[in-house]
């Protein structure tokens, strides 16, 4: 697989998204536009580099099929097979890029008990409002878990928050049963900006990379994650 560089993001920069591109390069080229490491000054646009493939080729149709909405991202999918989805998917999932700082954003001004309690949902969750630790399907690393469990380093607070509330509106779905929109339920707005404070400011590691599995059964299943590793009680 050719690397496509500068050269690909400039022409992306200067040829606005007028006409849908028709070769994989120029797709990938104008991915980069939003989605480089180079372009995170902005506080919203999601890392896609490195997650694992199944993860990025269901957003990608979830976008494309009208279960996630965001309008650029719905033309950018608009219309392509599954077969070409497939292959973006597995280019940016073979991309590890650095890391940038961690963008400034929401969870800048949480207080640092905030900031606690995010850490302390985000590895043991709250039995009491039977909100599971995220690491029990991120992965104790927080690098995702293959083929379909994303990493949760290096997303912008706001970013974080927002599918949350999208979650919340149902206006974000996976298959069923949809266990993330189940979690979202469980948790308060608050909880979610504590939680979105903490991950923001993680510096994740470079060399990180999603983990081969995750101890089962998960706590609760996910339709997501395939059928062998589902499981689970409520
Ligand atoms: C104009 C900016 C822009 C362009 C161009 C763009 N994206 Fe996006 N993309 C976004 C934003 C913003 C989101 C988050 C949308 C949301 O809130 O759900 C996103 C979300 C995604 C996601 C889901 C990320 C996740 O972690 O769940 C994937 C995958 C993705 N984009 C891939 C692509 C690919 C592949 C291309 C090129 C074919 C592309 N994007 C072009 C802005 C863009
Ligand atoms: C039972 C397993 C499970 C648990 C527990 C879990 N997640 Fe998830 N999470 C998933 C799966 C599966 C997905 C992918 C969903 C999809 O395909 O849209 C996901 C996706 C996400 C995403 C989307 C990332 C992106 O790039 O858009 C975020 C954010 C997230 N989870 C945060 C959390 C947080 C925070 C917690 C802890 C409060 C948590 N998750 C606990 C399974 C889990």
């Amino acid at each position: 697989m050719p690397i496509f560089s500068a050269l690909g993001l400039a022409a992306a920069l200067t040829a606005a998204p007028v006409a849908a591109p028709d070769t994989l390069e120029q797709r990938i080229a104008a991915c980069l536009a939003c989605h480089s490491v180079k372009e995170r000054g902005d506080a919203y646009f999601p890392r896609i580099a490195g997650k694992p493939a199944g993860y990025l080729y269901n957003q990608l149709r979830h976008f494309r099929d009208g279960h996630r909405h965001y309008p650029m991202m719905t033309y950018m999918a608009g219309n392509l097979s599954d077969a070409y989805l497939r292959e973006i998917a597995d280019y940016f999932s073979s991309q590890h890029p650095p890391y940038p700082p961690p963008p400034p954003g929401s969870g800048a001004s949480a207080t640092a008990a905030q900031v606690a309690r995010g850490e302390t949902l985000v590895r043991q969750g709250d039995p009491s409002k039977k909100i599971p630790a995220c690491v029990a399907c991120h992965g104790t690393a927080l690098s995702g878990v293959e083929p379909s469990i994303p990493g949760l380093l290096g997303l912008p607070s706001d970013y974080i928050n927002a599918q949350f509330g999208n979650w919340k509106s149902q206006s974000r779905r996976a298959s069923a049963p949809d266990c993330m929109a189940d979690i979202a339920g469980r948790l308060s707005d608050s909880d979610v900006a504590a939680i979105s404070a903490w991950l923001g400011r993680q510096t994740p590691d470079a060399a990180a990379r999603p983990a081969a599995s995750i101890a089962l059964p998960l706590p609760i299943a996910c339709g997501s994650y395939p059928a062998a590793a589902q499981g689970g009680a409520k």
